[in-house]
């Protein structure tokens, strides 16, 4: 590693117009003068009003979903941490912003790209009023898009091959992070699936190789179409059709448009050439674009009861009466556990019940943030279970898709138990699989770091792989990354609200944990590492605040 050569971890757009953004103090109530929403409300259709999409509520969707949420001090070293958590906090992943004439912004629909160390918006492109709203004519008033391109070398840098795993499980957390940020102001967002990569590169300028001069280069990832559920215009209607892309005849438009601002360069030296990355960044683009639709529940009546059911069917409300805000913005991974707090199987069990992209009966979708990502979910868990109460130590599965219960069966180990732990809910896809001590085999696995082991539980994220592979194409390996950053997403809030933390852990040894479930061939593979339990802090640590109040 060449600590010399580190990039940056924030870009900018020199020679762009700036907005600042305002900034909420800790303690804030929400944009209508009500209490923030309380963390279990963003679990609840209707629960959260939708707030006017104004540069108020923008800077807050943004606070909560990208920006920074404190600095770290040791010694003289300071780095920031963000909302979204990032594999070696290199934070690859840039966000854009491409909204129409709102107040407090520039005075014309534009592309933003969000700059995170200043809370602010730099301008990138404007787009005329017709043009905008030809993009947007099949999505409803007032919606705007969430653009994603990663800075690939920021990981490369450090992780070389790993890199563009990485990369794509960071997209997968800013998603989960972006989806609960637009829930605390009552807005919905769904990922345009549908979109072949040339168009999100052209949309959000990244293939602008003038721009990018001397500077490191970003690779589209997506689109999300993002807005305020509630609005008048299509109150009454029971479901909404959207569709999985742009209008195709405005996207031509993007690169007529009139471009602001050169990337800055992130390195001293110019980034060290990976033949095999620039390989698989070819493999893995999305060459096509499909006119997919999918149907949005526009909340009805009945799924006002359905929401209440499940509220009150959830256990362990104590913890969840915490702010949604204070939840996402304390969000932080443990760098070490206790090794001894145990959690108790309610706890447990509620939060696996949050990574269920199961359809709720009542509301006819999925619940967030599985309403985002628009495909059959292809990831399940493998839990090595240390300290549950109730619950004996060993490995367990949970199918997130029941129906593909019998093809996990026929590739694991033939003797394991599957049967249902004691207490679990009848609806929860949670089986045991074999019982005993998983403590060293979890450390052995998640490259010998010893909190895979030391805290309540951890993870493997097991994909449906070759054959989702052969179903969509190479193209779909990387939204196979993008889920494994959602699940781990709700698993990071789902601690905090618990009174406990959790771990990403890219660095796992896939061949050792196919070894432990018995996988054989490439039909499972295991893709992500995860883990909670009750920190332990570092006392050489110093926390300062993110911002200057008077920004
Ligand atoms: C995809 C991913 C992989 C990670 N892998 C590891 C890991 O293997 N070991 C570890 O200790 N932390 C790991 N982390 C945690 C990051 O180091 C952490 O997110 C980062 O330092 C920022 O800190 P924060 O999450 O507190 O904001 C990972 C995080 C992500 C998102």
């Amino acid at each position: 590693m060449d600590w010399a050569n580190q990039p940056d971890p924030f870009r900018r757009y020199a020679g762009s117009a700036r907005v600042a953004l305002p900034i909420s103090r800790p303690d804030a109530t929400s944009l209508h003068n009500e209490a923030s929403p309380n963390y279990a409300d963003l679990y609840r259709a209707r629960a959260i009003g939708s707030a006017p999409i104004n540069v108020d509520s923008l800077a807050r969707f943004f606070e909560n979903a990208f920006a920074i949420t404190a600095w770290k001090q040791a010694g003289d070293v300071r780095w920031a941490l963000r909302a979204n958590p990032s594999s070696g906090n290199l934070h690859p992943t840039e966000g854009y912003l491409l909204v129409g004439d709102v107040p407090g912004l520039l005075p014309l629909p534009g592309l933003y790209h969000y700059t995170a160390k200043e809370h602010a918006l730099e301008l990138r492109a404007q787009w005329s009023k017709e043009s905008f709203a030809a993009l947007l004519r099949e999505f409803p008033p007032h919606a705007f898009l969430l653009g994603f391109a990663s800075v690939n070398w920021r990981e490369t840098w450090k992780y070389g091959e790993r890199a563009f795993r990485y990369c794509q499980h960071d997209v997968g957390h800013a998603l989960g992070s972006a989806c609960f940020a637009a829930q605390t102001l009552g807005w919905h967002m769904l990922l345009l699936d549908g979109t072949a990569d040339d168009t999100v590169a052209a949309l959000l300028g990244v293939d602008r190789t003038e721009d990018f001069t001397g500077a490191e280069r970003e690779h589209p990832d997506c689109l999300a179409v993002v807005w305020p559920v509630d609005q008048e215009a299509i109150s009454g209607a029971e479901t909404i059709s959207l569709p999985l892309c742009l209008e195709p005849d405005a996207v031509p438009d993007a690169p007529r448009h009139i471009w602001h601002g050169k990337a800055n360069r992130l390195s001293q030296n110019k980034p060290v050439c990976w033949e095999i990355l620039d390989q698989v960044e070819v493999a893995a683009w999305k060459p096509s674009t499909e006119r997919t639709v999918v149907q949005s529940n526009h909340h009805s009546p009945a799924s006002d009861a359905a929401s209440d059911q499940a509220s009150v069917r959830a256990p362990g409300m104590h913890s969840r009466a915490r702010s949604a805000n204070q939840v996402i913005r304390q969000r932080r991974s443990a760098l070490a556990f206790d090794g001894e707090t145990s959690i108790s199987a309610d706890c447990f069990f509620t939060t696996l019940a949050r990574v269920l992209p199961r359809v709720e009966r009542e509301l006819c979708e999925r619940p967030i943030p599985w309403n985002v990502l628009p495909w059959v979910p292809a990831v399940h868990l493998a839990l090595f279970v240390h300290r549950v109460d109730g619950l004996a130590p060993g490995i367990y599965l949970l199918a997130r898709d029941p129906a593909k219960l019998p093809a996990l069966r026929a590739a694991m180990h033939r003797p394991f138990d599957w049967t249902t732990p004691p207490g679990c809910p009848a609806d929860l896809p949670l089986f045991l699989l074999e019982e005993g001590d998983a403590r060293q085999m979890a450390t052995d696995v998640s490259c010998h770091q010893e909190i895979a082991a030391d805290g309540a539980f951890s993870l493997g994220m097991i994909a449906e792989f070759e054959a989702t592979l052969q179903h969509h194409g190479a193209w779909f390996y990387r939204r196979l990354f993008w889920e494994t950053g959602v699940i781990g997403q709700v698993l990071y809030l789902e601690a905090e609200a618990n009174g406990v933390r959790a771990t990403g852990i890219g660095c796992f040894f896939d061949d050792p944990v196919h070894q432990v479930l018995g996988l054989k061939d490439a039909t499972f593979q295991s893709i992500y590492h995860f883990t909670t339990g009750r920190p332990v802090e570092d006392p050489r640590l110093t926390t300062l605040p993110p911002y200057e109040l008077d920004h």
